[in-house]
C-alpha cells in the first residue's frame, strides 16, 4: 500500500523529467559562440565553390551525374573528415519510365559516434537531404532541390568536426562516456531517388528513403543494446529540402518536435539580432515559434521523412513552403539561388547542430575560428 503510493507519486515526476529532457539536454550557445559559426563563404560559389559547384549538374539515378555526385561526397569525407565512417545503402528499383531496367538507388551515410560506444548505444542526430535530381525536364539541375541542402550538410559536418573531436577527447579523459543520453553521435544521410520519375505516387517517389527505412527496421542490434535498431537510435531526423531561394518560410507541421523547431527559430532570431545573418528577408525563415497548439495537424508535405515518420522517428522538416517559384523548372539552377540566404541557412543549421550536441562544453575561447 505504502509502496504503491510512492510509486504513484513518483510517476508523474519521472514522466515530467523525461518529457523535459530533450529541451534541457543542452545549453544554448553563447553569443560569443554564435559569432564563431562560419557561413561557408566562397565554398558555396556556384562556379567554383568547393562544396556546391560540383553538384550543380543533373544527378539522375542510373546516369553519370549520380556517380559524380557520389564521388564528390565520398572524396570530401575521406579527404577532409577521415573520422567519419562512410556507409552505402544500395538498392535497385523499376520506375514507370525506365521499363525493365534496374535503376540503382544508392544512399550514402557519413557518421561520427563517440569512439567508445558499442552498436546501438548512442543517440544520433541525423541530418538529411536528397542528392538525386528529377529526370525531367531534361537538364534539370535542382539547385534548391536539393544540391544546396547537401552542400549545407557538408559544411555542417566540417564545421562541427573539431568540436566533436574535442568533446570526445575531454569526455574520455574525464571518464564521462558510457551513458546513453551523453553518448551523442551525428550522421549525415544523403538519400537517392527522392524524385518521382513520372508522377508522384506511393511507389514512384522516395525510392532510397523507402528502402533504407525498411532495411533499418529489420536490422536488430544485439539484445542488450539500449536502442533496438538504427531507426530507434535517431534522436531527430532533420530533413532539409528546397532551400536556397530568397524569402523562405519554413513552418512547423509536427507538434511532437515543435520544441526542436523552436530551438532553431530561437537561433535564427538571436543570430539576426546579433547581425550575424546576411539576408534581408521579409520575415523570419522560421516564423512558427509561437504557433498555437490547436493549429497543428493540418497538412504537411510528402518528402523523404515519410517512411521514417511512419516508423516512429521524430522529424524536423525544413522545407520552404510555399515552394520556391523555380520549383521543378529549368530555373532551379545556380543562377537563381540567393547566396546570402544559402549562407544564412548554413549558419543556422550549423549552430543548431552545435547546440544539439551540447558544444558549449567546448566553447572556443578567443582564438579566431577559421571563417570558411
Ligand atoms: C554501392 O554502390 C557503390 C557505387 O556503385 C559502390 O561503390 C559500393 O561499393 C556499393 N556498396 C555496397 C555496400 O554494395
Ligand atoms: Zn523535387
Amino acid at each position: 500500500m505504502f509502496l504503491a503510493r510512492i510509486s504513484l507519486l513518483l510517476q508523474p515526476l519521472v514522466l515530467l523529467s523525461w518529457l523535459a529532457s530533450p529541451a534541457s539536454a543542452y545549453t544554448a550557445l553563447s553569443d560569443h559562440f554564435l559569432k564563431f559559426v562560419p557561413s561557408g563563404g566562397d565554398d558555396f560559389d556556384i562556379e567554383n565553390g568547393k562544396l556546391l559547384a560540383p553538384i550543380l549538374i543533373p544527378r539522375v539515378p542510373g546516369t553519370p551525374g549520380q556517380l559524380a555526385a557520389q564521388e564528390h561526397f565520398v572524396n570530401f569525407f575521406r579527404n577532409e573528415l577521415p573520422s567519419w565512417s562512410v556507409e552505402w545503402f544500395n538498392s535497385t528499383g523499376k520506375t514507370p519510365v525506365t521499363g525493365d531496367r534496374d535503376i540503382p538507388f544508392q544512399n550514402l551515410l557519413f557518421k561520427r559516434e563517440p569512439p567508445w560506444v558499442q552498436e546501438g548505444q548512442s543517440n544520433i542526430l541525423t541530418l538529411v537531404a536528397h542528392y538525386d535530381s528529377k529526370i525531367a525536364p531534361e537538364g534539370f539541375i535542382g539547385a534548391t532541390d536539393s544540391a544546396v541542402p547537401c552542400a549545407i550538410l557538408m559544411h555542417v559536418a566540417r564545421t562541427i568536426d573539431r568540436f566533436v573531436t574535442q568533446m570526445h577527447d575531454e569526455m574520455n579523459a574525464l571518464g564521462e562516456g558510457g551513458t546513453v543520453p551523453m553518448d551523442m553521435g551525428i550522421q549525415i544521410l544523403l538519400l537517392d531517388g527522392e524524385e518521382a520519375f513520372l508522377q508522384w505516387t506511393e511507389t514512384d517517389s522516395l525510392y532510397g528513403a523507402r528502402a533504407l527505412a525498411e532495411h533499418w527496421e529489420t536490422s536488430h542490434f544485439p539484445a542488450n543494446s539500449f536502442y533496438k535498431n538504427p531507426l530507434d537510435q535517431i534522436s531527430m531526423f532533420v530533413l532539409l529540402d528546397l532551400l536556397g531561394s530568397a524569402n523562405p518560410t519554413v513552418t512547423s507541421p509536427f507538434l511532437p518536435t515543435h520544441w526542436a523547431y523552436r530551438a532553431m527559430a530561437t537561433i535564427e532570431q538571436r543570430m539576426r539580432q546579433l547581425n550575424l545573418l546576411e539576408s534581408n528577408p521579409k520575415g523570419p525563415f522560421l516564423p512558427d515559434a509561437e504557433k498555437d497548439i490547436s493549429s497543428f495537424g493540418r497538412g504537411m508535405v510528402e518528402d523523404d521523412h515519410i517512411p521514417f515518420m511512419r516508423r516512429g522517428v521524430p522529424i524536423l522538416h525544413l522545407i520552404a513552403t510555399p515552394f520556391p517559384s523555380v520549383w521543378h523548372t529549368m530555373s532551379d539552377d545556380g543562377a537563381h539561388l540567393d547566396m546570402p540566404t544559402v549562407r544564412d541557412w548554413a549558419r543556422i543549421v550549423t549552430a543548431f547542430a552545435l547546440e544539439w550536441l551540447d558544444m558549449m562544453e567546448v566553447e572556443p575561447k578567443d582564438e579566431a575560428l577559421e571563417k570558411t
